[in-house]
């Protein structure tokens, strides 16, 4: 990795979710939350809600380039988070900046939201593997992503450690495989290093306010690297402050409610 000021900054390149649970909303208020300082790249607009995602908008890949160029060149980051890229051409656009400021990437391959809906057009999933991937310090899939990675089934926690294995097998340093699918009280995480596995088992935490769960966690992982933790250290924060925040989650919505991001903060003053 190459050696970075370690000043929190982070450059989120990802998608707006106009509930505020998700995409570049969640980045913004985990990042700051955390301590660490925020910018973005917005490459999609969804108008979307606790309940679903009602419709997208797609930003010109060029103009997701000089919102990153123009926040690089002038305030620089120590790390960059990506999120939603969308399609293969804002995949190609991303990287081409990327491989050029060499910059610690935590890369949530994000393909399809809470509700199932998907984010991330197919033919999209051959610029993911060739050029995204590679240039990942951290890859943070779920299980479903990490399922359409392998092209295999990953039915049961006994299952991840050989598939965490496969995905980093694609290209990236490193790969935490997230068990928020898996079916059960348990709940696993494995982060797969060059130097060997960490596992984490939690309780799972029964409740609905999961929305943004992913984006919570890669988010808080890129701030721990970007203020110069080791990357086992910074997950195991990331995993703190969003269990956390699924406990201080406000209620709010009718369906998969948001995450209580300002926990670091104060608590809110409407929460259940
Ligand atoms: N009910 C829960 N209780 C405790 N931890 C959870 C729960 N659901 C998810 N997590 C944790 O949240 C993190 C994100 O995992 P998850 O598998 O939900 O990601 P994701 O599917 O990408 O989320 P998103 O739907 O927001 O994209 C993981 O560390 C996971 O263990
Ligand atoms: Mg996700």
């Amino acid at each position: 990795m190459k050696a970075a000021a370690a000043r929190g900054r982070v450059l989120i390149v990802a998608g707006s979710d106009s509930g505020g649970g998700a995409g570049i909303q969640a980045d913004i208020k985990t990042v700051t939350a955390l301590g660490g300082y925020a910018m973005t790249a917005v490459t999609a607009l969804t108008a979307q809600n606790t309940q679903g995602v009602f419709g997208v908008v797609g930003i010109d890949p060029n103009f997701i380039v000089q919102q990153m160029r123009l926040v690089l060149d002038d305030i620089g980051a120590d790390a960059v988070k990506t999120g939603m890229l969308h399609n293969a051409e804002v995949i190609e656009a991303v990287c081409s900046v990327l491989e050029e400021y060499g910059l610690p990437l935590i890369a949530d391959p994000v393909m399809f939201a809470k509700g199932g809906h998907a984010l991330l057009e197919p033919e999209a999933m051959t610029a993911l593997r060739e050029r995204l991937i590679p240039l990942a310090q951290l890859l943070t899939p779920n299980l479903p992503e990490a399922e359409s990675l392998i092209d295999g089934t990953i039915r049961a926690a006994e299952d991840m450690p050989e598939a965490a294995k496969a995905i980093a097998a694609l290209g990236a340093e490193a790969v935490l495989l997230k068990g928020g699918h898996l079916e059960g009280d348990a709940l696993t995480d494995i982060l797969h290093t060059e130097s060997g596995q960490q596992r984490w088992d939690d309780e799972r935490i029964a409740t609905t306010h999961t929305h943004g769960t992913g984006c919570t966690l890669a988010s808080a992982i890129a701030t721990g690297v970007a203020q110069g933790m080791a990357l086992p250290e910074a997950v195991d924060r990331a995993r703190s402050y969003v269990r956390e925040a699924i406990l201080s989650a406000p209620g709010f919505g009718k369906g998969h409610g948001p995450l209580g991001h300002g926990h670091t903060v104060s608590a809110y003053p409407n929460s259940a």
